[in-house]
């Protein structure tokens, strides 16, 4: 049996939820090398990936979902809602079935991977496709009162909680904290999860603990003294993080992380700040190269978003500015198979004879 994060990570989270787990088995995910993509890029790192498409429902959000609707369920809610580009709504769906809760779900119209959507429609969530984007569904359901639905994208504390889990895996598989974590943003949540989660490691204060009072109520574990410098990426069509405010109308191919108004502002920036990071921002074409590199040099096949953290690496690198020889980890946050229609070329494959020989002089 493989443990949820709940069982996995229990002195960490909350114990009545503990007791009450809902799980499908989320985290434990693969930390993998990336020799070859370094090489070609001619970068002097050792760079790692965490794979967080690994996870039940393909992203990273099943951690925070496992601990969020059994959070929701311990409060005696019937109903979870999100608004989503995607993987929150994908992951909503299916922590509701198996909680046997009801879950409602808000998304950009025309702008949510195939994937994604076919997942919250198989898990039974009621799904709206809204006349806007993101943002203006988060706004939507920041309007529920938590009594009869409760929210459970990462505005809800028990998300992150989740979230940070990734961190004390990163530390185990890596023998202590990465030099350098990046991964990209959002709206926010993941990277003060991942700080949150580092700072607890290492028996450090954060104030982005301001986002859950319950974070130091746990028992801090001393398993590495040191704590990672972040670099968040943003693509550049959806980067309020380089504007410094919220952008109306953020535009990327990532669908994942196409938003102008992140609802974890704040933390973030307390987290980058308090790591010593930055952000960056890539272009379409970059995260798309970078995510074709992962795919043909290492056999890792994530959606667009995931790779704007290795893209968002090599480009800090490339420019003098990560020291050789640093270790960094990327978190690549969800799975490429949620996402085919951004693989260029996949609907056009001529069709030959079923002939041996032909086929054999083809790959001559
Ligand atoms: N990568 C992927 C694949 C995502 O789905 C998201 C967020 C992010 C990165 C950014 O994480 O929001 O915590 O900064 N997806 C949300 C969703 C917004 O609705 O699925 P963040």
């Amino acid at each position: 049996m493989k443990l949820g994060v709940l069982a996995a990570h229990a002195a960490h989270l909350p114990a009545e939820l503990v007791q009450n787990p809902v799980s499908l088995g989320e985290g434990n995910t693969p930390l993998i090398k990336l020799t070859k993509l370094a090489d070609a890029n001619r970068v002097e790192l050792e760079i790692w990936c965490k794979v967080e498409g690994a996870n039940p429902t393909g992203s990273f959000k099943d951690r925070g979902m496992a601990v969020a609707v059994a959070a929701a369920k311990h409060n005696g809610s019937n109903t979870v809602v999100c608004a989503s580009t995607g993987n929150t709504s994908a992951s909503a769906a299916a922590y509701a079935a198996t909680a046997g809760l009801v879950c409602v779900v808000l998304l950009p119209a025309g702008k949510v991977a195939r994937g994604k959507l076919a997942q919250a429609r198989i898990h039974g969530a009621k799904t709206y496709a809204i006349d806007g984007n993101f943002d203006d569904a988060m706004e939507i359901v920041k309007q529920f009162d938590d009594s009869m639905c409760a929210v459970v994208n990462s505005i809800n504390p028990m998300r992150i909680q989740g979230q940070k889990t990734v961190a004390f895996e990163v530390i185990d598989q890596l023998g202590g904290a990465p030099d350098i974590h990046a991964l990209p943003i959002g709206n926010a949540g993941n990277i003060t999860a991942h700080w949150i989660g580092y700072c607890e490691a290492a028996g450090q204060q954060t104030a982005a603990c301001g986002l859950c009072d319950q974070n130091c109520k746990f028992p801090v574990v001393t398993v590495s003294a040191s704590r990672p410098r972040l670099l968040g990426v943003q693509a550049s069509g959806a980067a309020p993080f380089i504007h410094g405010k919220p952008i109306a109308n953020p535009e990327t191919v990532a669908t994942a992380i196409r938003i102008g108004n992140p609802q974890s502002w704040q933390f973030a920036q307390t987290a980058l700040a308090e790591s010593g990071g930055t952000v960056v921002a890539v272009s379409d074409a970059q995260l798309l190269a970078a995510q074709s590199q992962l795919a043909s040099l290492e056999g890792i096949f994530c959606e667009p978003a995931s790779a704007a953290s290795v893209a968002g690496l090599i480009i800090q690198a490339q420019a003098g500015k990560i020291a050789p020889g640093s270790k960094v980890v990327c978190t690549l946050t969800g799975n490429g198979l949620k996402d085919p229609d951004a693989i260029s070329g996949t609907e056009e494959i001529p069709v030959i004879a079923a002939d041996h020989e032909q086929i054999r002089k083809l790959i001559a």
